[in-house]
């Protein structure tokens, strides 16, 4: 499983601990930036990750903003992707196990270190439940179609 990350100025900071998390987990983690503090449009990094993503059915995405809202709302405009904006273990673990998400996205200025690695706990060791989900994450995505 690869992973495929980015943020803008305002997740970049912690761009690089996420990172870690991830690949000490085993995972080949692919930075597509911001590569510095600079302040940058968060919907060109959000398309990025998530077309990468959508290309890569072998993969998922990690986007990190100031709030994860504009990342989770940018990548969804893009085919075949589930991100998901997620607060804590449960949301994360939810987002996994019930919609098949394939992107995470959370928020530098709303959770801090600790959290984060709860959350990247949860992603990680959380399987899709499939059964009644699959029929619905089923009628998500023929939402695309329409
Ligand atoms: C940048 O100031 C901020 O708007 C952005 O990181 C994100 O939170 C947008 O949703």
């Amino acid at each position: 499983m690869k992973i495929y990350i980015g943020s803008d100025h305002a997740g970049f900071a912690v761009k690089g601990f996420v990172k870690e998390l991830f690949e000490k987990r085993g995972y080949e983690v692919e930075d597509l930036g911001t590569y510095s503090a600079e302040r940058v449009d968060y919907p060109d990094y959000a398309a990025k990750v998530a077309r990468a993503v959508a290309a890569d059915p072998d993969s998922q995405g990690v986007l990190i903003c100031g709030t994860g809202i504009g990342m989770s709302i940018a990548a969804n405009k893009i085919k075949g992707i589930r991100a998901a904006e997620v607060h804590d273990y449960y949301t994360a673990q939810m987002a996994r196990a019930h919609n098949d998400a394939n992107v995470l996205c959370f928020g530098e200025r709303v959770v801090g270190q600790g959290v984060i690695e709860s959350i990247v706990e949860a992603w990680c060791t959380t399987k899709f439940e499939g059964g009644r989900h699959a029929n619905r994450v089923a009628k998500i995505m023929a939402l695309e179609e329409r």
